[in-house]
C-alpha cells in the first residue's frame, strides 16, 4: 500500500513554542525564561505570582526600550493607566517625564524604561484606583525581574526614579533629598544616579512649589548630558 508523506509542518514560531511550554503557575512561583534575552523575560514575567499583586492587576508591566539602551530609567511600580495599558511611564507621571527628556533633547526612544516592581498596588476608593506603595516583601519578590533586566541591557548608567527604585539599587541607607542629582559608581562600574519620581513634582500643591520641583528634576536629569560627569 502507498504511504502518503504528510504535508510539511508550518515553521512554528518561538512565541508559539514558548506559550506551548507555559505550564500553571503556582502562587508564590515565575515561570522561568525560556532564554536571557529580553523578549523571553517580558514573556516569562506575564505570568509571573512571586507576591500577592498579580491577582487585582490587569497584566505585568515589564520594561520598554532598546535591548542595548546605554541609559536606564528605573520607577517605582506602574500606576493606574500603565496598568491599563501594559506599558511604563504612559500616565500623567510619564507624561512629565516625556516633557522633561523632550526640554533636554533627550530622546525617551533611545532609553530602556521599567520599574522596581512591575504589578500595580492600589487600594480602590469610589471609582478610582489609587496608588499604594509596595512593601518590602513585593519589592524583594520582583526583584528578580529588574536584575535580570539590568544584566541583559547592561547599561552604563542607570537613573532611579524616587526612592523606591533608589533604594533598590544603592541600598536601604540611601537618603534621595541628600544625594540626588550625586552619581555614584557601583562595583560593575555602571554609574548610578537618583532624582525624585515625576509624581513628587506633580504632588506639590502650589505653583511655585511645582514649578521648583519640576526644575530641580530637569536640572537632576540634565546630568545625563554629554560634558556633565553624565555617561
Ligand atoms: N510611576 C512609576 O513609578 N512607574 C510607572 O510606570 C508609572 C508611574
Amino acid at each position: 500500500m502507498a504511504t502518503r508523506k504528510s504535508p510539511p509542518k508550518a515553521p512554528v514560531k518561538a512565541s508559539a513554542k514558548r506559550a506551548r511550554k507555559r505550564v500553571a503557575v503556582r502562587d508564590g512561583e515565575a515561570p522561568e525564561p525560556v532564554d536571557d534575552s529580553l523578549a523571553a523575560m517580558r514573556d516569562a514575567a506575564r505570568g509571573c505570582k512571586r507576591c500577592p499583586l498579580w491577582k487585582p492587576a490587569t497584566q505585568t508591566v515589564f520594561g520598554e526600550g532598546p535591548d542595548d539602551a546605554r541609559v536606564l530609567f528605573i520607577g517605582e511600580q506602574p500606576g493606574d493607566a500603565e496598568d491599563l495599558s501594559g506599558h511604563p511611564f504612559v500616565g500623567p507621571a510619564g507624561k512629565l517625564f516625556d516633557r522633561a527628556l523632550a526640554e533636554l533633547g533627550l530622546d525617551r526612544a533611545k532609553f530602556y524604561v521599567t520599574n522596581a516592581v512591575k504589578h500595580f498596588k492600589y487600594e480602590v476608593r469610589g471609582k478610582v484606583r489609587l496608588h499604594r506603595s509596595p512593601d518590602a516583601s513585593e519589592r524583594a519578590a520582583c526583584r528578580i525581574w529588574l536584575e535580570r533586566e539590568l544584566a541583559a541591557v547592561k547599561p552604563d548608567a542607570i537613573v532611579c526614579l524616587g526612592a523606591i527604585a533608589a533604594r533598590s539599587v544603592l541600598g536601604s541607607k540611601f537618603r534621595l533629598m541628600a544625594q540626588r542629582g550625586q552619581w555614584q559608581t557601583l562595583a560593575d562600574g555602571t554609574r548610578v544616579m537618583a532624582t525624585v519620581h515625576p509624581s513628587f513634582v506633580l504632588r506639590q500643591r502650589g505653583d511655585e512649589e511645582r514649578h521648583a520641583a519640576y526644575a530641580q528634576f530637569v536640572a537632576d536629569l540634565s546630568l545625563l548630558k554629554r560634558g556633565k560627569r553624565g555617561p
